[in-house]
């Protein structure tokens, strides 16, 4: 603020006549009026003539006292407002009305503009006659370019929600209920606004009452996306991506909340049809890959055979000397065989039965552990196994035959790669990644298997995944294994990635979505 003014002329300086104000009273008046420098205030005769002139009139025109006293007030109006008479209209009105109130540009002395606040006040004596006019003008451009502003920002916010075809944009309070929504919501739901105004979101949701649980979550962190049947204005339904966007001011007061809404129903369609179709080839190629497996693992069968009728026949001979303990060593062996033969089918039939995925909610930690056993059977005494679970149980919700199938996949890979023994280390945590859906970061469940074998040229890990790439002699591979991961991971809206460098092992590294228990994936699976 400028400096205070010194030459200011004191408030009654023209002889008005006051009738109520006893001398002492009236001095301090003045001084209240002289010591005001947000407000100009200053008096008018009858005809507009100005009388007084304060220190905030002084600040706020930029004229001293002597350059307006006895001048008419017109001269701090605009050209235009002159032409158009309104200071002459503003004291009529405040003569007849007593107050006349309004806003509007008024002219600095140095020509500069200032939106003004005035408010002015007809003086009568006790007797009705008027001694002229109390106006009291405050400098309020501040607060109107940002009111500009704000209208301006408003505005442009809702050219975009208009212009947002695809997106149906609308605002609810913070109880839920819907406030304002751009046209393509009616485009997508066939409510009109009047319909929704008013009402709780829930009115579009095809499931009563999740909508609290849905702005909960986005309340608590934020933002919350979700994937629900909608309902139409004409009862039919909809899948469709709802985000949820809580506005909280900067002291975390809640003001609402913004949600959008997109129709994914042809998008979910499109990918459904295309994995049948991935589906239907993967089953042709099992067929195909078993045909071709079928020699090798005749041959298989037969050596196993004729291991284990070598080993009885040993065993026979054996007791007839009369030597049970080298007979109960070869029995051994013939289990040892029969355990393999029976392994290998087990396989086989794994992988010819057609088996739809069956996703139940587990902790990933407890499986890995139930597993462990069997994981150290098949890569043998050769290779060290370590395992490093997380402390926190991680709760993931896929097909769990799938995932131990897959774990045990990859674990024969990694011994594979490890002809002369090495160390598979299978770990467990948290991970976050960046995920096509969502703005930002997401965090997943994630299973590590680490080996230190022959690790892989970067040409033949862009091929890992390929089904029926393998490297391993026929009968020993099928160029599956991973390809049928990767085909797991992706139904269970995971990630498999694999980073391997010649002599340096591989690292196979898959992500789950962490399931924070509360079945978003319900209106998912039944679209
Ligand atoms: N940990 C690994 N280290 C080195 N190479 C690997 C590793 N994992 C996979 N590969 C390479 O990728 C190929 C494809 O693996 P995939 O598991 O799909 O099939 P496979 O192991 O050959 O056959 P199957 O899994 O049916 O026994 C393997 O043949 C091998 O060349
Ligand atoms: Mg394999």
């Amino acid at each position: 603020m400028g400096d205070q003014p010194s030459d200011v002329m004191p408030i009654r300086n023209i002889d008005m006549p006051d009738a109520s104000m006893p001398g002492a009273l009236e001095g301090r008046f003045e001084l209240l009026v002289q010591s005001v420098v947000d407000y100009a205030i200053y008096m008018l005769d009858p005809a507009g003539h100005i009388a007084s002139w304060n220190s905030g009139a002084q600040h706020i025109k930029g004229y001293a006292a002597e350059e307006v006293l006895g001048r008419h007030f017109s001269m701090f109006y605009t050209q235009e407002d002159q032409a158009l008479g309104l200071p002459e209209r503003v004291l009529s009105i405040a003569e007849r009305e007593g107050r006349y109130n309004g806003e509007s540009w008024r002219v600095r002395r140095d020509g500069s503009r200032f939106r003004a606040l005035v408010v002015v006040d007809a003086i009568r004596d006790p007797s009705g006659t008027l001694l002229g006019f109390a106006k009291v003008t405050r400098d309020i451009t501040r607060q109107w370019e940002a009111q500009c502003r704000l209208e301006e920002s408003e505005r442009r916010l809702r050219l975009f929600a208009e212009g947002a075809i695809e997106y149906a944009l609308c605002m609810l309070d913070t109880e839920g209920r819907i406030q304002d929504w751009n046209v393509s919501t009616q485009r997508v739901t066939g409510y009109t606004a009047e319909d929704v105004i008013g009402q709780p979101l829930d009115l579009l949701l095809e499931e009563a009452g999740v909508s609290g649980a849905l702005l909960r979550r986005a309340r608590e962190t934020g933002s919350r996306e979700e994937e629900r049947r909608l309902r139409r204005k004409d009862g039919s339904f909809f899948l469709a991506q709802v985000a949820v966007r809580a506005l909280a001011d900067q002291d975390g007061v809640l003001h609402g909340f913004a949600c959008m809404i997109r129709d994914v129903s042809e998008q979910r369609a499109t990918q459904n049809a295309l994995e049948d179709t991935r589906e239907q080839l993967f089953q042709s190629q099992k067929l195909d890959a078993l045909g071709q497996l079928t020699g090798g693992v005749a041959h298989d069968f037969n050596n196993i055979l004729q291991a284990i009728t070598g080993s009885l026949d040993v065993a026979t001979l054996y007791l007839q000397r009369g030597e049970p303990g080298k007979a109960e060593h070869q029995l051994e062996s013939a289990m040892n065989a029969v355990d393999k033969a029976s392994h290998l089918t087990r396989r086989l039939l794994a992988f010819a039965r057609r088996q739809p995925l069956l996703p139940t909610r587990f902790d990933l930690n407890a499986s890995v552990a139930s597993m462990i056993d069997l994981l150290e059977r098949t890569v043998g005494a050769t290779v060290s196994m370590r395992i490093d679970l997380c402390p926190d149980p991680l709760w993931i919700t896929c097909d769990i035959h799938q995932l131990e199938t897959s774990l045990i996949n990859i674990a024969i890979n990694g011994r594979d790669a490890m002809p002369h023994g090495g160390t598979l280390r299978i770990s467990t945590g948290t991970a976050s990644a960046r995920t096509t859906k969502l703005h930002g970061e997401q965090v997943f469940a994630c299973l590590t298997v680490e080996d230190s074998g022959i690790g892989m040229s970067r040409e033949m890990a862009s091929k890992a995944f390929d089904p029926f790439f393998t490297t391993k002699p026929l009968g020993q591979g099928t160029g599956l294994g991973l390809s049928m991961v990767h085909g797991f991971m992706e139904q269970s809206r995971g990630t498999v990635t694999l980073h391997s460098q010649p002599g340096e092992g591989t690292r196979v590294t898959l992500l789950f979505p962490l399931d924070d228990g509360e079945g978003e994936t319900t209106a998912v699976e039944d679209a």
